[in-house]
C-alpha cells in the first residue's frame, strides 16, 4: 500500500509532531511503501524570508532522518524538488470551483485572523491533492486540522475523473483520533503557537524547565494522586506500555511520590528515549554533504514515481498533444 504525507518545515518538533504524527509514520515505513515529503511550496505561503526557509528545510530534513525516515526504505524528498507537482496543481486548480475553496476552514481562520490572503494561501488546497494524487497515494495519515483538505483533494480527483477517465487513485485519509492527542504542560492540545510545547531536542536545560512547568493539582508527597486527571500522567503514558502505565498510576497512588520526583523521573525518560536520536541528529548536523545528497536522490525516486501519472494527467486532457 503508498502511504503519503507531507510535513511543513515550522521549526522545532514537540512530543505532539513526535508521538503523533513522526511515530505514525515511522510504522507506516516498516509495513508499507512510504513516501514523505517536507512541502517546502506550502511554506512559503506563511515563510516570507529565503534563509529562514532554507535554514528551516534543512533543519526538518535532519530531524525526520534522525527519527528514523530510512531512505533506503521510503521515499523522502523534499517538495520543491519535484517542480512536476507545480504543474500538477495547476492542472488539477481546473477540478475545483472557487466557492468551494472559499470554504476551507484553514483558508477562512486565517482570513479572520486578518491575515491578508494571498492567491498561493487560497489555493493551498489544490496543491495539497497535486502532491497526493502525483504519486497515487491510496493512505493519507494526517491530523484533524488537515480532514476537509483531503476531502478536497478526493472531491478534486473525482471530478477530474469524471471528466477524463480514471486517472488518479481516489486516497483514503487516515484521521489522527481526539484520544491520540498530546496534551500539552499545560493540558490543552501540544502546540507551538499555545507556548505549551515539550521540545525533545532541546537542550536539558530547557527540557527541563518545560517538564518542571507541567501542571499538577496542590497534592503533596503524602497524599494519594489521580492520574486519571493527570496531565502529567497523560505525557509520561506516552512513554510507556501497558504495564509501565499501571505501575506509574500505582506511584501516582500511593503516598510517598510527590510531583517533583515525577517530573524528573519524567524527564530522565524523555533524555533517555531521544538519546539515540540526538546522536544521530548531530552526527547528520556535521556532515551536511550526505543530508543534502540523501535529498537528491529521494527527489530522483521521488520523481520516477511522479512522472507516469503526470503523462497520464496530460495525455488525457490533450496537454500531451505529440504522436508518441
Ligand atoms: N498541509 C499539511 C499540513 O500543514 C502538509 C501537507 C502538504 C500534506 N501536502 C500534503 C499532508 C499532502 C499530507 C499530504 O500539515
Amino acid at each position: 500500500m503508498r502511504v503519503l504525507s507531507g510535513i511543513q518545515p515550522s521549526g522545532k518538533l514537540h512530543l505532539g509532531n513526535y508521538f503523533s504524527m513522526m511515530r505514525r509514520m515511522i510504522d507506516y515505513q516498516a509495513k508499507s511503501d512510504l513516501f514523505a515529503f517536507i512541502a517546502s511550496y506550502h511554506a512559503i505561503t506563511t515563510v516570507e524570508e529565503g534563509p529562514v526557509l532554507r535554514a528551516g528545510i534543512l533543519d526538518a530534513a535532519i530531524d525526520f532522518l534522525a527519527l528514523g525516515i530510512d531512505p533506503t526504505k521510503s521515499t523522502f524528498w523534499v517538495q520543491s524538488d519535484v517542480p512536476e507537482v507545480a504543474e500538477l496543481a495547476w492542472i488539477l486548480s481546473t477540478s475545483i470551483t472557487v466557492s468551494q475553496l472559499e470554504l476551507a476552514h484553514s483558508f477562512k481562520d486565517k482570513v479572520a485572523q486578518g491575515i491578508v490572503a494571498s492567491a498561493g494561501l487560497f489555493t493551498y488546497p489544490v496543491l495539497m491533492a497535486a502532491d497526493i494524487l502525483l504519486f497515487g497515494a491510496q493512505r493519507v495519515p494526517v491530523g484533524k486540522d488537515q480532514k476537509q483538505h483531503l476531502e478536497i483533494t478526493r472531491d478534486i480527483a473525482q471530478r477530474f475523473n469524471h471528466k477524463y477517465g480514471e486517472i488518479f487513485v481516489i486516497p483514503e485519509p487516515d484521521i489522527l483520533k481526539d484520544t491520540e492527542l498530546v496534551p500539552g504542560v499545560d493540558g490543552r492540545k501540544m502546540s507551538k503557537s499555545y507556548k505549551n510545547a515539550i521540545y525533545f531536542f532541546a537542550d536539558e536545560k530547557e527540557l527541563k524547565k518545560s517538564v518542571m512547568s507541567i501542571v499538577t493539582d496542590s497534592k503533596g508527597v503524602q497524599d494519594s494522586k489521580d492520574p486519571d486527571s493527570s496531565v502529567l500522567y497523560q505525557i509520561y503514558s506516552l512513554f510507556l506500555d501497558q504495564k509501565g502505565r499501571e505501575e506509574l498510576a500505582d506511584k501516582f497512588r500511593t503516598p510517598g511520590t510527590g510531583y517533583g520526583d515525577l517530573k524528573k523521573a519524567l524527564l530522565a525518560q524523555i533524555l533517555e528515549t531521544f538519546a539515540p536520536f540526538r546522536e544521530r541528529r548531530a552526527t547528520l548536523l556535521a556532515d551536511l554533504d550526505s543530508v543534502e545528497d540523501m535529498l537528491q536522490q529521494g527527489a530522483r525516486k521521488a520523481r520516477d514515481a511522479a512522472i507516469p501519472f503526470l503523462e497520464r494527467a496530460r495525455d488525457a486532457t490533450g496537454l500531451g498533444y505529440r504522436k508518441k
